[in-house]
């Protein structure tokens, strides 16, 4: 007999019925996102085949150029959330605006906000890109939903999530009860669990960065990327390697699988003084997956998790990983300021 094999669904149900994590109303939300993840898979997968390569002529609000995927993902997250009664309200980086649910479909108490796809540079090579979400549970006693209601730092996120669309689609997902990865059956067309409480190591001789802007980092980057450089015969004593997949899901999900510290810094750059990454759809949802998994994400000064946002597309200074080396960046950072 095939060994026993626990599908999404079923993690679900147990994490409802027995960890008593999630209520039924979000069980039944995550269930549609990864529906879509599915969907968005299938898509990813077409490429060229299906003429979804390349860009439109339109610009998101961070003025950056769409790819036809872009906004293909983002309309597979939006049609099938929409109408699922479990939602208040949806905010994606491919939308100015939140989303209300419209009067025409029940409403729940939860947010979803979600990068559709990201590491959008890697579409046309065919490198891999995924999704990433996040839940909150809105405050707001069925009154309308405003930008203010998703305004919530990440400590609040009731679950939260990514998909990688690489040599095997996964999905990578946390309900506050450790991080567990899940492998897409294609043939099935079913998320089956391959790894339960994934861990980051504490220490790591791996980082992840984009080298290019190091001429625009701040001292405490600077002196940190310097001594890892430096490597045995440097302070730190040892050889370090770099990987740089310029999608931060493949550099997260490295990082979820064997340690690693990666780093979005904000830089001295006008468009980069508050960062490149942004907080509500980027940060957060991976913050929480890192800390769930024993790492820790930092924005230099502040866990990110605490970050209070003042908007919706806001920008943030990424740390994350092997929690040693969040650390000790976040040290760096404090004495830089003494
Ligand atoms: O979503 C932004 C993003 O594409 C991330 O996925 C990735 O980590 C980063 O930007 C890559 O930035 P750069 O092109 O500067 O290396
Ligand atoms: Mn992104």
């Amino acid at each position: 007999m095939a060994p026993r094999r626990t599908t999404l669904t079923q993690f679900l149900v147990e994490q409802q019925r027995s960890a008593r994590a999630i209520k039924p109303e979000l069980r039944l939300l995550i269930e549609v996102v990864a529906r879509a993840c599915k969907a968005i898979a299938v898509n990813v997968g077409k490429g060229a085949l299906a003429g979804i390569l390349g860009s439109n002529d339109t610009e998101n609000v961070q003025g950056e150029v769409q790819k036809k995927l872009d906004v293909i993902s983002n309309e597979i997250l939006m049609e099938a959330n929409e109408w699922g009664g479990h939602l208040a309200g949806m905010a994606s980086e491919e939308m100015e605006t939140f989303h209300e649910i419209p009067n025409r479909y029940p409403k729940g108490e939860y947010l979803l906000l979600f990068d559709p796809l990201d590491g959008s540079s890697n579409i046309d090579v065919n490198v891999s890109i995924g999704t990433i979400f996040s839940v909150l549970k809105s405050s707001d006693e069925l009154g309308p939903v405003t930008e203010k209601s998703f305004l919530l730092p990440g400590t609040q996120q009731v679950a939260a999530g990514y998909a990688v669309y690489g040599p095997t689609t996964l999905l990578v997902l946390t309900v506050g009860t450790g991080v567990h990865c899940f492998t897409l059956d294609r043939e099935m067309g079913s998320w089956v669990l391959t790894q339960s409480n994934m861990r980051i190591p504490e220490d790591t001789k791996e980082f992840a960065i984009n080298m290019s802007n190091m001429r625009h980092w701040d001292p405490p980057v600077k002196r940190y990327i310097d001594e890892l450089l430096l490597g045995e015969t440097g302070p730190r004593g040892k050889n370090f390697n770099m990987r740089w997949v310029a999608s931060m899901v493949a550099d997260v999900h490295r990082i979820m699988t064997r340690g690693g510290v990666f780093m979005y810094p904000n830089d001295q750059r006008p468009t980069h003084r508050a960062g490149h990454l942004r907080l509500m759809y980027e940060a957060n949802p991976m913050s929480l997956i890192v800390e769930q998994a024993g790492g820790a994400a930092s924005t230099g000064s502040e866990r990110i998790l605490d970050v209070r946002p003042s908007k919706l597309h806001q920008r943030v200074s990424v740390f994350l990983g092997s929690k040693n080396e969040v650390d000790r960046i976040a040290a760096y950072h404090a004495e830089a300021t003494k």
